[in-house]
């Protein structure tokens, strides 16, 4: 491990623990068998060129599987050509399974929709002849900014029908956030709505858009672009959920709905090759710059079909899957939109918050559409369990025959307490690793082949190679940890960070030679089953959520409040990770804010609230520290590297650690004695 890694509780744990094998009913009827690892072990490039035809239609063969020059550029059934959109919906339709319900949807208010395989080809088929009324061409970026319905979904396929490439940004990402993403990659259009349903209330959209298109969004009315603005986006198209006023841009938005009533729902798919890009999303990094991983077509969705077909044992014809994940997440775009929607699978897509408007929304909803595999993050469980078991209890979990974990590690009471009180003791749990650089599932159990054990993620899958190696890139041995690597390339591999190959390859592949350097830290355990230990770099996960150190550094310091700030994520019993903020105020405000109000004058900015509300606004409310602490000092190395494994240690409320590589030891001294100044938590 690096001085800085990030730790989690896992680092304590003990890896001798139970195992729950597959019971022989399930075994027997499972898609995955034990022989799909010799055959991949045995031939891994004839192994994906057999999913890739099996699971996919293409528009015309490949013949080459891969071609892997050298690291990093891996280009997958490149001379193959298909269409993602069209192996999503259109060839179930020509089937005969237009009538199979593709999503079913319900809004947090209560509002439901259910859209066949037939109607969602048409609705993507309008959807697609307005991105080309509107101008957008094959390669053009496409920015979607909406809340969980199913409109996201329509918008992300109608852009691969006409090959043009979406880059989904979460809705909880603030307006600043929103615009640098627009601009990294240059769209040419933006899809948004006026707002979404979030905690019982409606949470409007559009105001940020307008904000990150460079216009005046503060009050209702028309918006008019100031003078000097440029900005890429062409068109914004505004999809109406809650009804709620909205300014309008006239000539620049249109109404999603009125558009799409006046299109045909006529529209042939654009073939394109294998390698020519999906998507564009963008995901956290060591700097305060976002990365923006880019994934192409034929390697990306065989792997997320594959995936999503053994990993969670869908029957096409019989299961209702649900994955909790919002669409501005990979795991939106890989098990939300992609690899469900391949392999012809009925689920339900939920709009709103786990507790809105009672703690047991959730388990209600299991039981109302007979959900059968459900895929959610620890987060979740560990708020779950929080709130007891007899929430869960009060609803028929009978349906439920298969439980995945994604996102961050998760404790093996977590797991256990899954297995139980949502499995019923009875479903198995499929522990997932992978990342937005994977673009698909890379370690798990095969839920009727694997044995398995609470907490770990146990083995990568058939035709993937995974390792866990020292600092010099050997292999350690069982019962060790060090880092994780994929030694060898996977389909759905990301295929750069967009605009800028330098970063990509100093990113992921100069670590270690020409292998794959995940970020992550992981040990063997004596079975040589694989436990992720969290991250090893300055990438923090808060409920599964990756955010950077750099970037909410760099978004303290642009108040003109702060000196100087250094972040970490601490241990936090229910998200996995917290931010916690170390401040140097400016002269100036540390008088202020150590001086008591004045009576009559106006209250002292309250230095925590203050700052935490500014970085909800630069990036958005999911970076908000959960504690900040004005210090006088920050520890640094004599190169003036933050030390912030020191930092974590006062966060977690430890003794602190060795000092002897600072600067000036003495700084931790006074770290611990500031510590009765203004903070929050
Ligand atoms: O640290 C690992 C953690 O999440 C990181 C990837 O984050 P992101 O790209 O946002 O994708 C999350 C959803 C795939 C990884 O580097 N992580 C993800 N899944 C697991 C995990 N850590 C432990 N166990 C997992 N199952």
């Amino acid at each position: 491990m690096t001085d800085d890694a990030q730790s989690t509780p896992l680092e304590s744990l003990s890896t001798a623990s139970p195992a729950f094998p597959p019971t022989v009913e399930f075994a027997a009827q499972a898609n995955a068998h034990a022989e799909l690892y010799s055959w991949a072990a045995a031939d891994r490039l004839g192994f994906w060129g057999e999913q890739a035809r099996e699971l996919l239609t293409w528009d015309s063969p490949f013949s080459e599987v891969l071609d892997w020059s050298g690291a990093p550029v891996a280009r997958w059934f490149a001379d193959g050509t298909l269409n993602a959109c069209y192996n999503a919906v259109d060839r179930h339709v020509e089937a005969g399974n237009g009538d199979r319900v593709a999503l079913l949807f319900e809004g947090e208010p209560g509002d439901t929709r259910r859209i066949t395989y037939a109607e969602l080809q048409q609705e993507v088929s309008r959807a697609a002849n307005v991105l080309l009324d509107l101008g957008v061409r094959t390669g053009d970026r496409v920015a979607i900014y909406l809340p969980m319905i199913p409109e996201a979904v329509i918008a992300m396929l109608a852009c691969a029908r006409i090959g043009a490439v979406h880059s989904v940004v979460f809705g909880g990402f603030s307006a600043e956030a929103l615009r640098s993403r627009i601009d990294d990659a240059s769209a040419v259009l933006v899809i948004t709505a006026d707002g979404g349903y979030r905690r019982g209330s409606a949470s409007a959209l559009k105001p940020a858009v307008d904000e990150a298109l460079g216009a005046t969004s503060d009050a209702l009315g028309p918006v008019d672009p100031p003078s000097g603005t440029t900005t890429t986006v062409r068109k914004v198209l505004v999809v109406r959920r809650t009804g709620q006023d909205v300014a309008w841009s006239e000539g620049r938005d249109v109404w999603w709905h009125e558009a799409l009533a006046a299109a045909s729902d006529q529209h042939t798919p654009v073939a394109v090759e294998a390698e020519h890009p999906l998507f564009i999303l963008y995901t956290s990094g060591t700097t305060g710059k976002p990365k923006g991983i880019f994934h192409t077509t034929g390697g990306y969705l065989t792997q997320t079909a594959f995936t999503h077909l053994n990993v969670f044992d869908l029957k096409a014809e019989t299961d209702v899957y649900w994955c909790t994940a919002d669409v501005g997440w990979v795991t939106g775009h890989s098990y939300v939109v992609y690899g469900p929607l391949l392999n012809g699978a009925t689920q339900l897509v939920y709009e709103g918050t786990p507790d809105t408007p009672h703690k047991g929304r959730w388990w209600e909803l299991v039981a109302r559409y007979g959900v059968t595999i459900l895929y959610t993050a620890p987060t979740a469980i560990r708020t779950c369990m929080k709130w007891g078991e007899d929430i869960p209890a009060g609803h028929d979990l009978s349906s439920l025959r298969v439980l995945g974990s994604v996102g961050e590690p998760i404790n093996p009471e977590a797991w256990t307490w899954y297995r139980r009180v949502i499995g019923g003791d009875r479903t198995p749990v499929v522990d997932t690793w992978w990342q937005t650089e994977t673009g698909a599932i890379m370690i798990s159990p095969l839920p009727g082949v694997t044995a398995a054990k609470p907490g770990s993620a146990q083995t990568p899958l058939p035709g993937i190679a995974a390792e866990v190696v020292d600092e010099e890139g050997h292999p350690v041995p069982d019962g060790a940890s060090g880092y994780l690597v994929l030694t060898e390339p996977w389909p759905a591999m990301l295929r750069g960070i967009w605009g800028d190959e330098q970063r990509f390859r100093d990113t992921y592949w100069s670590r270690f030679a020409d292998i794959y350097f995940a970020g992550d830290g992981a040990r063997k355990d004596d079975d040589g089953d694989i436990w992720l230990l969290g991250r090893v770099d300055d990438v923090m996960n808060i409920s599964g959520h990756r955010l950077s150190t750099a970037e909410i550094e760099s978004a303290l310091v642009s108040h003109p409040m702060v000196a100087e700030a250094a972040v970490v994520g601490a241990s936090d019993e229910t998200t996995g990770q917290a931010v916690v903020a170390f401040v140097i105020l400016r002269a100036e405000w540390l008088d202020r804010v150590a001086e008591p109000a004045e009576p009559g004058t106006d209250p002292q900015p309250d230095v925590a609230t203050t700052l935490r509300a500014h970085v909800a606004k630069e990036i958005g409310p999911i970076a908000k520290p959960r504690t900040i602490l004005v210090v006088t000092e920050l520890p640094k190395t004599r190169s003036g590297k933050i030390m912030r494994r020191l930092l974590r240690d006062v966060a977690e409320h430890r003794t602190v650690g060795d000092v002897t590589t600072l600067a000036d030891s003495s700084v931790m001294d006074l770290i611990a004695s500031g510590l009765d100044r203004p903070t929050s938590t």
